[in-house]
């Protein structure tokens, strides 16, 4: 174990986007707050911070994304009828929500890139290292993967990246690393954010869960806006790369993207196929239908 590591105890989910890519229904439901079967996606990404010991997550919300708050608040009234009803199960999974963790939530004043939703959680996070979960990558999987990448920040004090092969077709729609295996490690060594087909470094796309060091601030403060015009993380962990060690995990769990429509209900098929409650009537629904 290294010296001076610091547990790894906040995350961040940056959920500010404006879901332009699922208009109309983002028009008025955030994206964050659509169904995955029957809890909306962003409780998956507080689930799986939570299962990886996490407890203190802030949520960077934007400008019409008052039900991620509400979702995640007490609803008293609510809660009483449900009682009233006797529906006792409904309730205690309601107050399971409440009580998943500490959830602060912070607001992205003007919509800058990931990066800055990033840098707005910069004073609460303080000096801790810290988690980062992007709201349009779920992923299914028994070990909750962001726990991957805390072992290897706790075994190598290094920043962490979650990364997946994607074909030549797909990189210019993600962060791609360059890289170099050393016993079995994958060691960043470079990175570009969705970078022409035949300029990628490398086929392993950076999915969206981060372990990084808080160092990353004062870097976010200091570089250019880069692609689109907009702060990137991307650009950010490029520069602490060049002064710190930061390492990647492959991905081990199944990614599912939920940011457009063919993906989301892609996402929420597998989902339902792989819940015990609801796997066989889904599978005898899609046998009857084709
Ligand atoms: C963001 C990151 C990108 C990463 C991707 C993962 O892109 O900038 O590096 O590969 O998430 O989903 P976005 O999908 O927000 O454009």
């Amino acid at each position: 174990m290294v010296k001076d590591l610091k547990q790894v105890r906040k995350a961040v989910i940056p959920a500010a986007g404006l879901g332009t890519r699922f208009l109309p229904a983002t028009k008025a439901v955030p994206k964050e707050m659509f169904p995955v079967v029957d809890k909306p996606a962003i409780q998956y990404l507080v689930e799986e911070a939570v299962a990886s010991g996490i407890d203190d997550i802030i949520i960077v919300t934007g400008k019409d994304k008052r039900a991620i708050e509400d979702h995640f608040d007490r609803n008293l009234e609510l809660y009483d009828k449900l009682e009233k009803k006797q529906k006792k199960d409904t309730l205690n999974e309601l107050k399971k929500i409440d009580a998943l963790a500490d959830i602060h939530f912070i607001r992205q004043k003007e919509a800058l890139g990931l990066g800055h939703a990033v840098l707005c959680a910069k004073k609460h996070i303080g000096g801790e290292p810290f988690a980062v979960l992007l709201g349009d990558d779920l992923i299914l999987s028994r070990k909750p993967e962001l726990k991957h990448l805390i072992d290897i920040y706790n075994r190598h004090n290094a920043s962490v990246l979650c990364v997946a092969p994607v074909s030549k077709k797909e990189v210019s729609s993600y962060g791609v690393i360059k890289y170099k295996k050393e016993q079995g490690d994958i060691v960043v060594k470079g990175m570009v954010e969705k970078p022409p087909a035949n300029k990628a470094p490398s086929n392993l796309a950076i999915v969206g869960r981060y372990l990084l060091k808080p160092e990353v601030f004062g870097i976010l403060e200091e570089i250019p806006f880069g692609k689109g015009n907009e702060l990137q993380l991307t650009d950010a962990l490029k520069v602490l790369n060049e002064i710190d060690k930061v390492m990647a995990h492959e991905i081990e769990g199944k990614w599912l993207t939920v940011g457009d429509e063919l993906n989301y209900l892609k996402a929420a098929l597998i989902y339902s196929l792989a819940r015990d409650d609801t796997r066989k009537d889904v599978l005898s629904f899609i046998k009857n239908l084709i």
